[in-house]
């Protein structure tokens, strides 16, 4: 006979094993899948910033999620031994000329309009905050609650976590289908037979669009890839993110950095191209000079799950019962992805979600029609 679990998540990148975790410790039976490896996707290719932009429809829930971090990362060590490696040093919006330092400065407004602490640095001020950062630039705007954490680290401990807590895991195991009874999802087929559930997550993302239009589900949404490169200094150059129009480089533990990232709409192509790190290489020595001096490391690639509205699909799917997903994130999947899993919980487990979290581009009942 098939096994029978309450919940049954496929995909086991940091959304899908933060879902997992959430339900998992509110004493959830929970089966997590993935095709490949634990955050084997984007998940681990993420720089682990923890931005989030006043612009965004989602910015109440961007802070509500940071604001989860610092107890998420004692209790994640605790479960699971993993440090997620949590730095709360700001982030730094560089301005490299006037056009740009007046566009922050303004952004600075809005940011503190809506509460959000966002300093407005001249150049001097800059330096002496990071002087390993070029003097030639025209001031950044310094948003102090912004950090960062290890995005590999993220996942991998929302995924042991889980497994501390009873959530069995199968890797290298492909949802091909969902099994349903009508409209009634019931559990899942897969390279390795039938898993039944009583509810049924799918947070594969930029894959959950094949998954689901195999159950003429449309989902629009598109993959965004990313490149990135990391280095390694002998001291550490800067303590914050430095965030420009043309790169980011993000320090880790260590004396590494980490730089990216491209962005390059509807590929599923995953390499790793000269034509991408060259300017980012440029336009991170443009921000720190002394980074020409640094030991190469590695580069990779990932994809963004992006949704045609430019919101993530995050609920219980509107005709299909027993059905949810959480999809599509694109670049705020690390920072989204605590206040992602208990929406989760809390949507599974019927209980209401406060509006604010849930704004109604967020609302994947007007976006996925069968
Ligand atoms: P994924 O990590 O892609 O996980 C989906 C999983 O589903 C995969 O493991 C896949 O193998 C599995 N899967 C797919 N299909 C199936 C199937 N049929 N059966 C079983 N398993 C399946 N976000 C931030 O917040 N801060 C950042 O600084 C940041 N930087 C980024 C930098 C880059 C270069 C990139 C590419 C992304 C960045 N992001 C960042 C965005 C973030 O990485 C994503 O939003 C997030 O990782 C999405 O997580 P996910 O779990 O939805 O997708
Ligand atoms: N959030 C950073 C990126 O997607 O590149």
């Amino acid at each position: 006979m098939n096994k029978h679990y309450e919940t049954i998540v496929a995909g086991a990148g940091v959304i899908g094993s933060s879902i997992a975790y959430h339900l998992a410790k509110r004493g959830h039976r929970v089966l997590l899948l993935d095709r490949g490896r634990i955050a084997g996707k984007a998940s681990s290719a993420a720089a682990g910033m923890l931005g989030a932009k006043e612009d965004s429809p989602l910015f109440q829930l961007a802070k509500a999620s940071r604001a989860m971090f610092p107890a998420l990362a004692k209790e994640l060590k605790d479960y699971s031994g993993i440090d997620i490696g949590l730095q709360q040093h700001g982030i730094y919006k560089i301005a490299a000329n006037e056009t740009e330092k007046q566009e922050l400065i303004e952004r600075g407004r809005l940011y503190r309009e809506q509460g959000e602490q966002a300093v407005w640095l001249k150049p001097e001020e800059l330096q002496k905050r990071e002087p390993a950062v070029s003097s030639h630039l025209s001031g950044a705007l310094y948003l102090p609650n912004d950090g960062q954490v290890s995005a590999p680290d993220l996942s991998r401990a929302f995924a042991l976590s889980a497994t501390e807590l009873g959530t069995e895991i199968l890797e290298y195991t492909d949802v091909q289908g969902l099994i349903r009874q009508g409209h009634h999802v019931t559990g899942v087929q897969t390279n390795r037979g039938a898993f039944m559930a009583d509810h049924v997550v799918v947070a594969c993302g930029v894959w959950s669009e094949d998954l689901l239009g195999r159950h003429s589900i449309v989902m629009e949404t598109y993959p965004v890839k990313g490149e990135c490169f990391s280095v390694r200094t002998r001291r550490r150059l800067i303590q914050g993110t430095l965030f420009s129009k043309g790169c980011y480089i993000v320090p880790k533990s260590g004396g590494r950095l980490v730089i990216g990232a491209t962005e390059r709409a509807g590929t599923f192509d995953e390499t790793v191209t000269l034509g991408g790190l060259i300017p980012l290489i440029q336009e991170a020595a443009q921000l720190v000079p002394e980074i020409v001096s640094a030991e190469w490391e590695t580069a990779w690639a990932g994809l963004r799950p992006q949704t045609k509205s430019g919101v993530p699909f995050l609920g219980l799917h509107p005709e299909y019962t027993a059905l949810s997903i959480a999809s599509g994130h694109y670049r705020n999947g690390i920072l989204l992805s605590p206040i992602t899993g208990k929406i989760m919980a809390d949507i599974i487990e019927g209980k209401e979600v406060p509006e604010e979290w849930l704004s109604t581009e967020n609302l994947l009942h007007r976006e996925v029609k069968l």
